[in-house]
């Protein structure tokens, strides 16, 4: 027996991109309010992704997918014998040729469903012209994203538990030779890159690693917001000086039609205070509401209101009312509202920066210090 040095650096160091970039971003997947990083994380993942394939047409012995082994008998004896020896693989054994090709086309299509899902719901990146189309009220592609991503990691355990039962069943050097680009040989079989590869490799590892950077730190096509700042008062100056006297704007988009003319209906019994104003003022202000309602917005906030008040027959005036609104919030401490720089839950803006400009996103939510 002996030593051959059969995973070069680019091959071990994009395993380890592949492993931080997808861990962080299924993690992320969790939180609103870091969306863009879940992005910009699983986005760079597919850079490496992308790499990775090439190099399996042009790389070195082991890491081309013709040195693969796709035998259907070789992986059932593979796998049907667990623990004890089977044939000596010196690149990837059937399963992990399987894994890893599974991976490959199962990562990109949750990168591509995910880049839907952020251009249709957020209208943010390259897909965001379908914001307005037909996909718009689709949630099934959400659905379809979690499912692959899932999925991704149901095979990261299948992978994870062979090179577990490799390593301490069979006594196999697969997990080191990952770290240290030796595996135990018959005879000597050291690969080399010729200068191409070389150059590729660096090429790989340098784009993977800027990528990552260009995402996060840059305003780039791939994250781009759609949804452009609302001047209300350019707009129409009565509303914001009749209805932002007591308190913040509310973009208008946040409420069906229904609920605005109930409203204005009865500014004299709003919420406690008179806010009644001249009739002129109030039809025109109403017209606006409805022109710029739930119903004529294409805001993901607006669909999400509109759906959650579909099935009440009573008409909901105040957003915070909306189960759309009380389901987002319900994980957030009563007390927080309470707080003196937040005082109410109708005090949206104290967490949504750029709210009264109609903005409302999640990579915009910013509590106040100190508050969870
Ligand atoms: C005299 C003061 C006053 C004026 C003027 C006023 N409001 Fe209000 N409004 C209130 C108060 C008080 C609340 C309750 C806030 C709270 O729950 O903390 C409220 C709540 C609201 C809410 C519900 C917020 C939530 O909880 O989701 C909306 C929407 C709203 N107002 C719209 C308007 C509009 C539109 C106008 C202009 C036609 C207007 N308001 C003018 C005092 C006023
Ligand atoms: C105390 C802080 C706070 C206040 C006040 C608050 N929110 Fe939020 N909001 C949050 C947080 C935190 C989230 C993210 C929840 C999550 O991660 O699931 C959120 C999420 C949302 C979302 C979904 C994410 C997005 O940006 O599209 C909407 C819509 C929203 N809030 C609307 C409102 C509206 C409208 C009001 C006022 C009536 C309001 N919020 C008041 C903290 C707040």
């Amino acid at each position: 027996m002996t030593k051959s040095y059969i995973w070069p650096l680019a091959t071990r160091f994009a395993h380890v991109l592949l492993i931080l970039f997808f861990s962080i971003s299924y993690l992320l997947g969790d939180f609103e309010d870091l969306l863009n990083l879940h992005v910009a994380f699983g986005l760079a993942l597919g850079v490496v992704l992308f790499f990775r394939v090439l190099w399996g047409f042009i790389g070195p012995e082991h890491s081309r997918f013709s040195d693969f082994n796709f035998s259907l008998n070789d992986l059932k004896e593979y796998m049907l014998n667990p623990f004890s020896k089977t044939k000596e693989y010196i690149g990837h054994n059937p399963a992990s040729s399987w894994a890893i090709v599974s991976m490959f086309i199962i990562g990109f299509l949750t990168i591509i469903s995910g880049l839907l899902v952020y251009g249709i719901q957020e209208n943010h990146g390259i897909f965001a012209y379908l914001h307005n189309g037909f996909f718009r009220d689709m949630e099934f592609i959400e659905d379809i994203h979690e499912l692959l991503s899932n999925l991704f990691v149901a095979i990261i355990a299948v992978h994870i538990a062979g090179s577990m039962i490799d390593k301490f069943v069979k006594k196999g050097d697969a997990i080191d030779s990952m770290i240290s680009g030796y595996k135990k040989t018959e005879k000597k079989a050291d690969i080399r890159l010729n200068i191409f590869q070389k150059l590729f490799a660096f090429i790989w590892i340098a784009l993977s690693l800027f990528s990552l950077y260009y995402l996060i730190a840059t305003n780039n096509i791939f994250v781009t917001n759609h949804n452009v700042k609302q001047d209300y008062a350019a707009l129409h100056s009565d509303f914001v000086d009749e209805c932002a006297s007591c308190h913040i704007i509310y973009p208008p988009y946040l409420l069906p039609k229904k609920s605005w003319e109930v409203m204005m209906k009865d500014l004299e019994n709003h919420f406690g205070d008179d806010a009644s104003i001249d009739d002129m003022t109030n039809i025109s202000i109403l017209k606006f509401l409805e022109k710029n309602s739930a119903e004529n917005s294409t805001h993901q906030a607006a669909l999400g209101v509109l759906k959650s008040l579909k099935d009440k027959n009573d008409t909901i005036i105040a957003i915070s009312k909306t189960p759309y609104w009380v389901e987002l919030h319900k994980d957030i401490d009563k007390k927080v509202f309470k707080d003196e720089r937040v005082k109410s839950v109708a005090n949206c803006a104290a967490c949504h920066i750029d709210f009264e400009k109609g903005m409302l996103e999640n990579s915009l939510i910013k509590m106040p210090k100190g508050l969870k």
